[in-house]
């Protein structure tokens, strides 16, 4: 791919606006908020800073982010739900900005979490990174999911393979398909110029998924935890970068 640099000056753009979205998210999300007061503070964040939240009107989703609670393995819509002590929650955000898309996700726990939904958060973002470290021209897809899914059942946990990560760029979602388990030296090679996420779902039980009347909750269909985080990433001569870094520092709870 030739001549990615400007692809690549606009996805930082819109990366750093998603994660800064989720850094102001981060200093909001305490016992007591709803989750369409969190969605309302993305709008109007992601507004206010020159952008365009991605999930609203994609597909018919009505809302501007995803709010994924507890068993609800992704695309949670945000609702009069009130967040109290022990949850957890993903936040997922996505920005446009010069039609390009930064697409990312964080967990938060609320207040007092148990010691097992506190593993699988860690084990998730741990899982999410070794992936990333790997990333450079020639790397394969299915080496991508080995870093993934070796980590993850490591641990006792399972890796959702109902949903995936994307190419992302002037597109929300694009080839190829990101797949969070895999055969190392397995699927097609890692080019410079690429951009795409990596967003594993993790649950603490099985990984079957059950998708809600709504058409959009999924959730683990045995009622176990989930969680995830996403970045978005883009392949450079001789590695990558992190479009969607949090320029405060916040990786993983305790924030
Ligand atoms: N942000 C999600 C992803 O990581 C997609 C959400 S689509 C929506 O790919 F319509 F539910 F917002
Ligand atoms: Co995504
Ligand atoms: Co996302």
């Amino acid at each position: 791919m030739n001549n990615y640099k400007e692809k690549f000056e606009k996805m930082r753009v819109a990366g750093n606006l998603a994660a800064k979205t989720l850094d102001m998210l981060t200093e909001n999300i305490k016992p007591g908020i709803s989750t369409e007061k969190i969605d309302e503070l993305g709008y109007e964040f992601i507004k206010d800073n020159g952008g365009y939240s991605a999930p609203l009107f994609y597909r018919g989703y009505k809302k501007s982010l995803c709010t994924s609670l507890n068993h609800v393995v992704c695309h949670g819509i945000p609702s009069d739900r009130i967040l109290n002590d022990g949850d957890i929650i993903n936040v997922d955000v996505t920005a446009i900005v010069d039609d390009h898309h930064g697409d990312t996700s964080r967990m938060f726990s609320i207040g007092k979490t148990p010691i097992k939904a506190k593993n699988l958060i860690d084990t998730t973002y741990e899982a999410m990174m070794k992936a990333i470290k790997i990333l450079k021209p020639g790397v394969k897809l299915g080496d991508i999911g080995y870093e993934i899914q070796s980590h993850v059942e490591e641990k006792g946990f399972s890796v959702v393979r109902d949903f995936c990560g994307h190419g992302v760029s002037t597109k929300f979602h694009e080839p190829p398909n990101i797949l969070h388990y895999g055969k190392k030296d397995s699927g097609a090679e890692l080019e410079p110029g690429m951009t795409f996420t990596i967003e594993p779902m993790i649950n603490a039980g099985k990984y079957e998924t059950k998708l809600l009347q709504d058409g959009w909750t999924a959730v683990t269909k045995d009622k176990s935890l989930s969680a995830q985080f996403e970045h978005t990433l883009g392949i450079t001569e001789n590695g990558y970068e992190i479009f969607t870094e949090s320029v405060k520092g916040y990786l993983k709870p305790p924030y």
